[in-house]
């Protein structure tokens, strides 16, 4: 049995003050995780990592560690592993759980369904197993505004109806519904159901940010990689979309208010709201056009491009209505696309190879 790999933990002593919460975080290691585990440790909460690392690397971890001046603890772990996962529960009790892990290329879910519906629906239910037989049922799970499908008007309100156009949003759906059954079941679980709109940029250090395997399908990394010349340019998916500019829109959401939109539902859950669904966004949405502007203002760096065929399966205009985050989480996105286009590119400046060598 895989037990993991452990490369630290925490020290009491270094917490100031008696008791403190804590959070198994789920692909902890990957792109929005490691932000948010960031946070976490700057929260006081202890962090208790299990990824696989499928998409990731432990390096991520050993920065997070080393600009948070504190320690968590990691275990290489796959979340299909049943008895690996009770044996993290064992030695390592956690109050609540963030779960990240699961894959995310909208493209390579449709070629690969199978592969995507085992590990994102059989992960979460082997996680809720374990969870509910260590007593553990406080959850915050990683959904994606990819559920509205093609919303028939923007903003999206949570109540807007559910759709899935391919098998990556599909996993989520039915994880949400698998969620929502889970609690209709038992009433003690508390569930946060957080979709996101489009996570973009860095930790304002440069020492964490995304770090796509091959090349990038999401527009800002692929941008950032043209600016750094390992790409040669960057082909803008359609500019006849019934938009100002005939580019798609998108909510564009700093990663960091991303992660502090964790620690605000965390907060809220273990007051035992039940099953609660908040969009995280900014509310503003942005066209291709106007992000590579704002890239090219942010990094003084020009970025060629041309205009393509719309790319199969897009929408053309996705922005959230945030209020009831705001409302109910006191959570509201403060850093504005300078800021989002900024850090990432300072991201991908000082590590032009990711976490990869140099
Ligand atoms: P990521 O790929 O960087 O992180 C996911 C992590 O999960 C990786 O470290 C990976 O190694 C790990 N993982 C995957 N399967 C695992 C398994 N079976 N066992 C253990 N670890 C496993 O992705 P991200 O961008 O940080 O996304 C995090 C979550 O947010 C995902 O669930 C994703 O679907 C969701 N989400 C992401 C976006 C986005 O655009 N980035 C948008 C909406 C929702
Ligand atoms: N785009 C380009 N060229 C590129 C990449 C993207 O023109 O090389 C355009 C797209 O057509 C779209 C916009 O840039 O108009 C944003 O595209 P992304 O691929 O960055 O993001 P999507 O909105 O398509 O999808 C993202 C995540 C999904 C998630 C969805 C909703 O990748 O996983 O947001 O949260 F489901």
């Amino acid at each position: 049995m895989d037990e993991g790999t452990r490369i630290g933990s925490y020290s009491r002593a270094q917490h100031d003050g008696g008791r403190s919460m804590r959070i198994l975080v789920t692909g902890g290691a990957g792109y929005i995780g490691s932000h948010t585990c960031l946070e976490l440790l700057g929260a006081g909460y202890e962090v208790v990592v299990v990824d696989n690392l499928c998409n990731s690397k432990e390096e991520s971890l050993r920065r997070v560690q080393e600009l948070a001046g504190r320690n968590l603890e990691f275990y290489k772990v796959d979340l299909l592993d049943k008895q690996a996962l009770h044996a993290v529960f064992e030695s390592s009790p956690v109050n609540a759980v963030i779960h990240f892990a699961g894959l995310k290329a909208v493209g390579e879910s449709v070629t690969d369904p199978l592969r995507y519906y085992h590990n994102n629906v059989t992960g979460a239910l082997v996680l809720c197993e374990i969870m509910g037989r260590h007593k553990v049922k406080n959850l915050v799970f990683s959904s994606s505004a990819t559920v509205y499908g093609d919303p028939s008007e923007v903003p999206i309100k949570e109540d807007f109806p559910l759709f899935a156009t391919n098998p990556y949003g599909r996993s989520k759906l039915i994880i949400e519904e698998i969620l929502q059954d889970l609690h209709r079941a038992d009433e003690t679980w508390n569930v946060s159901l957080l979709r996101y709109f489009n996570p973009v940029g860095a930790h304002p250090s440069g020492r964490i940010g995304e770090d796509p395997n091959g090349i990038p399908n999401n527009l800002l990394p692929y941008i950032t990689q043209v600016a750094i010349g390992r790409l040669p340019e960057l082909f803008v998916f359609g500019d006849d979309y019934p938009t100002r500019d005939g580019t798609g829109v998108r909510d564009y959401v700093h990663v960091v208010d991303l992660a502090v939109g964790h620690i605000r539902a965390l907060e809220n859950i273990i007051s035992g709201p039940g099953v609660v669904t908040y969009n995280l966004g900014t509310g503003q949405g942005y066209s291709v056009l106007e992000m590579i502007a704002a890239f090219e203002k942010a990094s003084g760096k020009r970025v060629p491009y041309k205009i393509v065929a719309r790319r199969p399966g897009d929408i053309a205009s996705c922005y959230a209505d945030p209020s009831k985050a705001e409302d109910e989480l006191a959570w509201s996105a403060h850093r504005g696309i300078d800021k989002m286009t900024a850090h990432a590119w300072h991201w991908q400046h000082d590590n032009p190879n990711g976490y990869g060598e140099p």
